[in-house]
């Protein structure tokens, strides 16, 4: 069984990137399992918080480092990503020295009801990754409108374009984790 991890960079009860999240989990092949690592009930990030690290940062750097890859599915706010996502990077970060998301494969996907779906936030988002020393998926890139209708309450991608396109999207996110799995077995 290979677990992938999705964070949600928005902690809104109607999120929309929540709902491509949870719709790009239903096209997942036989086999592979999606979970949710949540970061609603992550404090502020302070570096106080290191000298006794608190569980609920504990739990979260575990559950990353417990699952075979992670997509990060992250709305844009003021042409970057928003400061939960951020937040939750710094926990991943710390203590000194302890990098959770070191060497696991990261997708970055991103919905907005704007023509550029995300790509400003991604750009800035896969920066940040690069030096948490995750192993970031290049190509292809995830940009999704979401418009009205594109989701339905059972998380069925309703345009057949977009559901192809995020099948080839997972498609090949999974097959780096399988090329990183290979290389460290
Ligand atoms: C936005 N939104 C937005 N959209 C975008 O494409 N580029 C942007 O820079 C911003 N900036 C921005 C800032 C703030 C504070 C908010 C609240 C919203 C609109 C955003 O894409 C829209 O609200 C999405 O629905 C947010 O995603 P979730 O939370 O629904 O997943």
């Amino acid at each position: 069984m290979t677990k992938i991890g999705y964070i949600v960079g928005s902690i809104s009860s109607t999120s929309l990137n929540r709902t491509l999240a949870e719709a790009l989990a239903k096209l997942a092949p036989e086999g592979v399992e999606f979970e949710e690592i949540a970061i609603k009930d992550l404090p502020f990030y302070s570096a106080d918080y290191d000298a006794e690290f608190p569980q609920v940062g504990t739990d979260f750097k575990n559950h990353i480092e417990s699952v075979d890859g992670i997509v990060i599915v992250t709305p844009e706010y003021n042409r970057s990503i928003p400061g939960v996502l951020k937040n939750a990077i710094e926990w991943a970060s710390r203590p000194y020295g302890s990098f959770s998301f070191g060497g696991k494969p990261v997708a970055v996907l991103g919905g907005s009801p704007g023509a550029i779906g995300t790509a400003a936030a991604q750009q800035h988002l896969k920066a940040v990754l690069s030096h948490v020393n995750a192993i970031v998926m290049g190509q292809p890139e995830g940009f999704v409108q979401v418009a009205p209708g594109l989701i339905t309450d059972d998380r069925e991608i309703t345009n057949e374009g977009t559901k192809a396109f995020l099948q080839s999207y997972l498609d090949a996110f999974l097959g780096l984790v399988a090329r990183v799995e290979k290389a460290n077995a």
